[in-house]
């Protein structure tokens, strides 16, 4: 769906996600949310925010996924995903705090698997993920599977792409202080979601969603993945489509 800008665009998903939750509350059901960072989700974050405030939508049946976080990283660092979702949205709803997951940047090494193996298993045991929010990277990647990921790939901790790292630099002033690795759920985690929205703003992403959406299914463009799906909506605005 093309909306002509990217302000329209994230009022229409974050009224799709109130519904969402609106729908659960009525049946007594909690809404189990896959949840993304960067510039993208920003505005529909803070429509969300604007939602609880002025028209009383309440969080308090809603369960968090972060798709990822940076490993090694420490949970009150300013670029830790804790803090940019605590920022954006976490900090000013009605949101249990025993209801918010993001993958743990602190774990020591032969943590790490089995805690994304209790990830995976928490979400599926609530039903599995209603509805996953998605941006885009400029390598392809979804959460951060990057080039190279598979498929049927779950949780786990993956290396970044050199793009990414540059992408990421200017949060961390500077490439060689991004970190190397970042936990992530896999792209067969996110395939299991009941919806999938990816969101893309500006020319800037134009020639990644034509690949993901127009380009040869590939390993290479993880995002191409996403062809196979039958609910995913790619929510872009008119810059973002502009090479479609
Ligand atoms: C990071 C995140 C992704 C996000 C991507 C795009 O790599 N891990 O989940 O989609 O950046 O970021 P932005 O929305 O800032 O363009």
């Amino acid at each position: 769906t093309v909306y002509p800008d990217q302000r329209s665009a994230s009022l229409a998903v974050a009224a799709r996600i109130a519904k969402l939750i609106r729908e659960k509350q009525a049946l007594g059901k909690p809404a189990v949310l896959g949840l993304a960072t960067g510039v993208t989700p920003i505005q529909v974050y803070a429509e969300l925010v604007r939602l609880h405030r002025e028209e009383g939508l309440s969080f308090a049946n809603v369960i968090t996924f972060n798709l990822d976080e940076y490993y090694p990283m420490l949970p009150e660092a300013a670029q830790s995903y804790v803090t940019f979702m605590n920022e954006h949205l976490f900090a000013h709803i009605d949101i249990s705090r025993a209801n918010i997951h993001i993958p743990d940047g602190t774990l020591a090494p032969d943590a790490v698997a089995p805690f994304c193996l209790a990830y995976e298993k928490q979400i599926e045991e609530l039903g599995g993920l209603d509805l996953q929010l998605l941006g885009i990277g400029r390598t392809g990647h979804i959460g951060f599977n990057e080039p190279g990921s598979a498929p049927n790939s779950g949780t786990r901790l993956v290396t970044l792409d050199d793009l990414t790292r540059r992408d990421a630099s200017r949060d961390f002033g500077g490439k060689q202080n991004v970190p190397v690795k970042a936990i992530t759920m896999g792209i067969g985690t996110i395939f299991k979601a009941r919806e999938i929205i990816l969101m893309a703003w500006s020319r800037k992403k134009a020639p990644i969603i034509r690949k993901a959406v127009e380009g040869e299914l590939s390993g290479e463009v993880p995002a191409t993945y996403l062809q196979l799906s039958d609910h995913v909506e790619f929510v872009l605005d008119e810059g973002a489509a502009s090479e479609l």
